[in-house]
């Protein structure tokens, strides 16, 4: 247990936050040894992956909590199949390239994404056409208060566009230990979405493999998202919202540019990035905190930045676009 840490180095947003308490464990039997010691029962808790998704805008005045459980292991398999268990500490990208070097599919198009294992099923992630949720199985979470370890399946994960149930009605009650995901012995390759086919195109690639899937997505990842180890980010800062269709339509009428895609039924999904383009944004800085150059859904810290600076411009933005057309902003990155 280290006491006075500071936090810059965990978050990709790089922001000089300090935590009173910070541990780290890596695997269940000390999670719950930590969750037994006197500070953990009676400080603020905070769960840290990669810290690729969060906002620091004050210190942390309680014990933060640093996962480090590895392990990947092939669990199970059937015709189709395979299923493998990573524990909640690995990275993202690290299992993704684990796939990839075996050649189990489904995992490609999410290729890139920063971050750890565990962190997966927060918020369902997503890109390029393919969300956790289609390859996910199973997890374990420990249940901070009773000290036991909960299985959840698929169903009960309650999975949305960024969203799930560890989101809302168990926000704070679970730690994830491990993820098992359910991959694909025979690849169904999605190249439908976005820019994908087009890089493969300009790749020059003639037999589509799911490692040139992967490659393309790098490709297109690293021409339009900052990479965080040379300006901090936290990826997209707000999520794409959703609208019904007469709204669209009005919208449409106003801004004839604009851009939506159908989801669930009726309701169209905006491209937040294009809206607050429109409202001047994109490549803004004050200070060092800024909008990004290439994408405007990317909020940035060039430097020294500090959480509430990043936090007051979001707060700008968001007005500035509900001002302009009438729609609600909602922030995808956790603030702290
Ligand atoms: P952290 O930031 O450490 O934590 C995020 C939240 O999850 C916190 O509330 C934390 O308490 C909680 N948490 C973390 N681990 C656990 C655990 N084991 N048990 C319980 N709670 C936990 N996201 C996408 O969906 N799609 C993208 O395409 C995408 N692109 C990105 C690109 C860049 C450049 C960056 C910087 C981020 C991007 N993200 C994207 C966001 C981010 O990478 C994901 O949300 C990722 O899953 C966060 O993982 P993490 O381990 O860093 O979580
Ligand atoms: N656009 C603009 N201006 C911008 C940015 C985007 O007009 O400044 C337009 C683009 O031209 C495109 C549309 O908006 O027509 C969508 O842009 P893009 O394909 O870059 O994706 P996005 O909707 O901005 C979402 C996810 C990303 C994910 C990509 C790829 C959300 C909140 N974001 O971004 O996820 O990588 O799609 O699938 O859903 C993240 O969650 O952190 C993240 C990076």
């Amino acid at each position: 247990m280290l006491e006075q840490v500071s936090l810059k180095p965990f978050n990709t947003f790089g922001i000089n936050a300090f935590a009173k308490y910070f541990a780290e464990f890596n695997n269940a039997e000390s999670l719950g040894e930590l969750l037994s010691s006197e500070i953990a029962t009676t400080e603020k808790l905070f769960i840290l992956g990669g810290g690729s998704n969060i906002l620091f805008t004050k210190n942390f005045d309680g014990l933060v909590l640093k996962n480090d459980i590895k392990g990947i292991l092939k669990i199970d398999e059937d015709e189709s199949h395979v299923y493998i268990k990573a524990g909640a500490g690995e990275s993202w990208h690290g299992f993704v390239e684990y796939c990839l070097a075996n050649n189990y599919a489904g995992i490609e198009n999410l290729s890139l994404i920063p971050g750890s294992t565990g962190a997966s099923p927060m918020q369902n992630i997503g890109a390029y056409g393919v969300e956790l949720k289609d390859i996910f199985h199973c997890l374990d979470a420990f249940h901070i208060k009773d000290k036991t370890i909960v299985a959840f399946d698929n169903k009960s994960c309650e999975f949305g566009y960024r969203d799930s149930v560890f989101k809302n009605k168990y926000k704070g009650q679970f730690i994830i230990t491990s993820v098992t995901y359910r991959l694909n012995k025979i690849p169904s390759l999605n190249i439908s979405y976005g820019a994908i086919k087009q890089e493969l195109d300009k790749m020059n690639v003639q037999n589509i493999s799911i490692q040139q899937i992967a490659n393309a997505v790098i490709n297109i990842r690293r021409s339009k998202l900052p990479d965080p180890t040379e300006i901090g980010n936290a990826g997209s800062f707000f999520k794409n919202p959703v609208v019904d269709a007469t709204t669209f339509k009005l919208l449409q009428q106003s801004f004839p540019g604009i851009i939506g895609h159908n989801v669930y039924g009726e309701n169209v999904k905006l491209a937040a990035g294009w809206l607050i383009e429109s409202c001047g944004w994109k490549g803004y800085r004050k200070g060092d905190a800024g909008c990004h150059e290439k994408q405007a859904l990317v909020l940035v810290n060039y430097g020294n930045a500090s959480g509430d600076e990043i936090l007051a411009l979001s707060e700008k933005i968001m007005q500035s676009v509900k001002q302009k057309f009438n729609v609600s902003l909602e922030r995808e990155v956790n603030i702290l």
